[in-house]
């Protein structure tokens, strides 16, 4: 959604980009994508080698979190200080946003004293709500439906591990939750196989999650076995029972998703290479075996890590849109 779109005029320097969000993985291309890994892989090489890039100086992102974080908080900051900019840390708790105060009012006024926000909250509806009455790109950290930076950095490194992810075969198990929706998106966009298997009652709402331009290039095939959706697998990923704010069916979901643990038997059932993933935080013998997640195939630190380098770089883009 454009600055025009809204009505809403931006507050960026003449000759930036108009205001774009990223509210979930398919508000971007294909080739936007491809954009974005490269730059990110430049913006961390500058990293590890102790040269500043420095392309957001005076710049100031707002982070709203109305759920808990550790990984997204730090790679925002800690991002956001290493490009020259700096950060503002709000919470439900502790802001008006805790007493009522309308989401579109706050909307307005964060976003003429910011440049870029980035959310973490319930319903897709309310970050969407946020979106339409922003001056400033608003950047999606984790909703109850999607969680589109995370995946960035998961396909970020899957490359960096494995060369291109396009005709690759990820698997899924677990939950239909916000990271499996966010998966389909990427599988569209990028061209992989994703298979996916959750126990019954779990699914993924298709509704939710595929995109208006359907499956693209990729496609995307359901298992009721997560050992026969591993079968032949380059990537085998999963995610905790229990996502934030649905911890009042722990108790059922524990139940239900007893055979959903990503064990030795479905890794060797994937290929020799195949690679490991969890968003994280992770809970050994729930959906992950500890010698999986702490076994030679796991890039789970990696993973985290690259939060911070993808996010760099998809701040700056929409602040600055492309820089070669
Ligand atoms: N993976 C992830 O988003 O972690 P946090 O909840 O710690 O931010
Ligand atoms: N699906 C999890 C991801 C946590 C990073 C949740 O929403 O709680």
């Amino acid at each position: 959604m454009s600055s025009q779109q809204t009505g809403i005029p931006s507050t960026l320097p003449k000759g930036a980009p108009p205001v774009r969000h990223y509210l979930q993985f398919a508000d971007f291309s294909t080739e936007e994508y491809h954009y974005l890994m490269e730059r990110a892989a430049f913006i961390k090489n500058k990293f590890k080698t102790f040269v500043r890039h420095q392309t957001l100086v005076d710049r100031t992102l707002a982070m709203i979190f109305e759920k808990a974080s550790t990984r997204t908080r730090v790679s925002f900051e800690a991002g956001m200080y290493q490009m020259g900019g700096s950060v503002v840390h709000l919470t439900t708790g502790d802001s008006q946003l805790g007493r009522a105060e309308p989401i579109e009012d706050s909307a307005k006024v964060i976003s003429r004293m910011t440049d870029i926000v980035m959310i973490r909250t319930y319903e897709q509806a309310k970050i969407e709500r946020f979106a339409a009455h922003s001056r400033v790109p608003v950047i999606n950290g984790l909703t109850n439906e999607f969680h589109p930076c995370q995946i960035l950095a998961d396909i970020f490194t899957y490359i960096e591990h494995r060369g291109p992810i396009a005709g690759k075969t990820v698997v899924w198990v677990g939950d239909g939750n916000n990271m499996a929706n966010t998966w389909l998106q990427a599988a569209a966009s990028l061209g992989f196989n994703l298979r996916v298997s959750t126990p019954s009652g779990y699914e993924v709402d298709e509704k939710v999650a595929v995109t208006p331009r359907g499956m693209g290039t990729g496609s995307y095939k359901t298992y009721s076995d997560p050992l026969e959706a591993c079968a032949g697998a380059d990537l085998v990923t999963t995610d905790v029972w229990t996502s934030m704010g649905y911890e009042a069916e722990n108790d059922a979901r524990r139940k239900a998703f007893a055979a959903w643990c990503v064990d030795s038997q479905m890794m060797a059932a994937a290929k020799p290479d195949a690679l490991f993933m969890h968003c994280l935080p992770a809970h050994r013998g729930e959906e992950v075996q500890a010698d999986v997640i702490d076994g030679p195939q796991s890039v789970v630190w990696d993973e985290a890590e690259n939060r911070m380098h993808v996010q760099k770089a998809l701040m700056e883009y929409l602040l600055l849109g492309r820089q070669n």
